[in-house]
């Protein structure tokens, strides 16, 4: 069979096959299995599931949860943060909220908090206890005029108090009766040191001037052990990528993100190899130079070529392979899910960028089959979108709880953001203003479905790890790398599929 040549444009080349003959075969994951290996594991926990989402970004698994609506905000993103993988924040929302969705994650278990909560000297005791509930923190710090560290008020000290008129200075600890340390100089490891000797649960930090610059809190020391797993930036904060389209705001939306600590941007398009998404990461990456920018999505190896010549540090690879996608059915197009990885991988390993597999995952398996085409991490959707830390509330089908997910280009989305942006035509009144749209003229690649609802996010991703745990020791290898090199897929038919399920039992009881 005759190799595509890569090119930047599919003028006068070859690539169309517009004939049938000698077409090649797609396939995906349940076209394949992985032949068991030799295997000098032990136990699953001796495997090393870590990898690279890009290349300057270390994940200890390989799951990234979906830039949607109804998977990824801020409490997904903590989840799977903790659990050692990332979460995309999605751009469907106006521009202060994703930031101020980032925020949150990186201050969830910040072990260094900058900027920490603070009042000045005039804030009475009500302001604290507002300030405490709607920040969800147990101390705020109290300042002067120049930013200078005066005292700290502690949850504690307002337990018993029943004047919240007071003036805070009535209640805080005093500046001269604070351990401080200074800013930019103290070590995780000092900080936790002085707050064992001095049996002290938050600890300010100052600069020279005794501006108060930062906080340690024994809380997230805490944490550290609790998730020792976690996905953590040089600061020790949670990881946390945002999503941005080629269109409108984009590139102050990849602004402000960068200027909120975001990690990653994720450049969300569903033709990923177009002009639209070849200008959009140029800009982007001339914009904010300093974060690592993950673009699709593709399917082939021309995409994965140009997208990273324009800059791109990591590849989304996926076109209709989404559970709730119906681009392939909608336009003809998209190439199966494990051939395109495949595919794609070439390049980019050739090139040091790292590749995502985006969408179709269904179970571990899945995962360790995409890992052995050559993906790096995987993107995952509507197995997530069950959970406790999905977005969205639960409902009900008969007995059974169920939440909504949907596709980003489906008719229910495409409503919500035309009616959040205040543009969806017939909502302001009969005559069409500049920039109303109709919904008419809209074609949906994407449907609303409902998923069984699943409980925490944390056990369905710890299930996920298992099994890719398991799948890597059924390959013989102990980390990704090897299971690159040792994995071997045979191709399978649709009786071997049924053999592959439980079959010939019932399996509802
Ligand atoms: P899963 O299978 O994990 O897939 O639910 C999630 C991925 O699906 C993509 N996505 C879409 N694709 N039309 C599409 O063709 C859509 O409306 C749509 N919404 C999401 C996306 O890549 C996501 O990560």
């Amino acid at each position: 069979m005759k190799r595509v040549p890569l090119s930047s444009s599919n003028k006068g080349k070859p690539s169309a096959r517009k004939t049938l003959a000698n077409l090649r075969t797609g396939l995906t994951y349940d076209d394949v299995l992985l032949v068991p290996r030799y295997s000098r594991i032990r136990s699953r926990h001796d495997v090393d599931t870590s990898t690279k989402l890009t290349p300057k970004i270390a994940l200890n698994i390989p799951i990234i949860s979906a830039n949607m609506d109804t998977v990824t905000e801020g409490e997904m993103a903590v989840a799977l943060a903790r659990e050692g993988g990332i979460g995309i924040i999605h751009r469907f929302m106006s521009l202060d909220e994703q930031v101020a969705q980032v925020r949150r994650v990186k201050r969830t278990e910040s072990i260094m908090i900058e900027s920490p909560y603070a009042l000045g000297l005039d804030a009475k005791l009500f302001d604290v206890r507002k300030m405490m509930r709607e920040k969800n923190v147990g101390g705020i710090l109290i300042i002067d005029g120049k930013g200078k560290l005066q005292g700290i008020i502690t949850s504690r000290d307002l337990r018993f108090e029943e004047d919240l008129n007071a003036p805070v200075t009535s209640v805080m600890t005093k500046r001269k009766d604070l351990v401080v340390a200074t800013w930019g100089k103290t070590s995780i490891d000092q900080a936790k040191k002085v707050m064992e000797d001095m049996k002290i649960e938050k600890l300010p930090l100052v600069d020279s001037k005794d501006r108060l610059r930062g906080l340690v809190t024994a809380k997230d020391i805490l944490k550290r052990k609790e998730f020792p797993n976690a996905t953590k930036d040089s600061k020790g904060r949670l990881r946390v990528g945002a999503a941005v389209g080629v269109r409108g705001d984009f590139l102050d939306r990849a602004k402000e993100l960068a200027d909120s600590d975001v990690d990653v941007l994720v450049l969300d398009i569903a033709h990923g190899h177009s002009d639209h998404a070849i200008d959009a990461i140029k800009k982007i990456k001339k914009t904010v130079s300093n974060i690592e920018l993950i673009a699709g999505n593709i399917a082939t190896p021309e995409g994965a070529r140009d997208l990273i010549r324009a800059g791109a540090d990591s590849i989304k690879v996926g076109v209709g392979s989404g559970s709730i996608c119906i681009t392939r059915i909608v336009t003809g197009s998209g190439v199966p899910q494990l051939t395109a990885i495949s595919d794609c991988s070439r390049v980019a390993k050739d090139s040091g960028v790292t590749l995502i597999a985006d969408g179709g995952i269904r179970n571990s398996g899945d995962i360790t089959k995409s890992l052995v085409a050559g993906a790096d991490s995987v993107m995952i959707g509507s197995l997530l979108a069950g959970t406790d830390e999905s977005p969205g509330e639960i409902v009900f089908r008969g007995n059974q709880r169920y939440k909504v997910t949907r596709g980003m280009a489906s008719m229910a989305a495409r409503r919500d953001q035309l009616e959040r942006e205040g543009r969806l035509k017939g909502i302001k009144g009969e005559m069409q203003n500049h920039g109303e749209e109709d919904l008419s003229d809209y074609v949906p690649e994407g449907v609303e479905a409902i998923v069984p609802y699943k409980g925490g996010a944390v056990s369905v991703i710890r299930q996920l790890e298992g099994g890719l745990r398991s799948g890597l020791s059924y390959c013989g290898a102990s980390s990704l790398r090897e299971l690159r090199s040792n994995g071997q897929f045979i191709r399978i038919t649709d009786v071997g599929l049924v053999e592959s399920k439980p079959h010939d039992v019932i399996t509802e009881l």
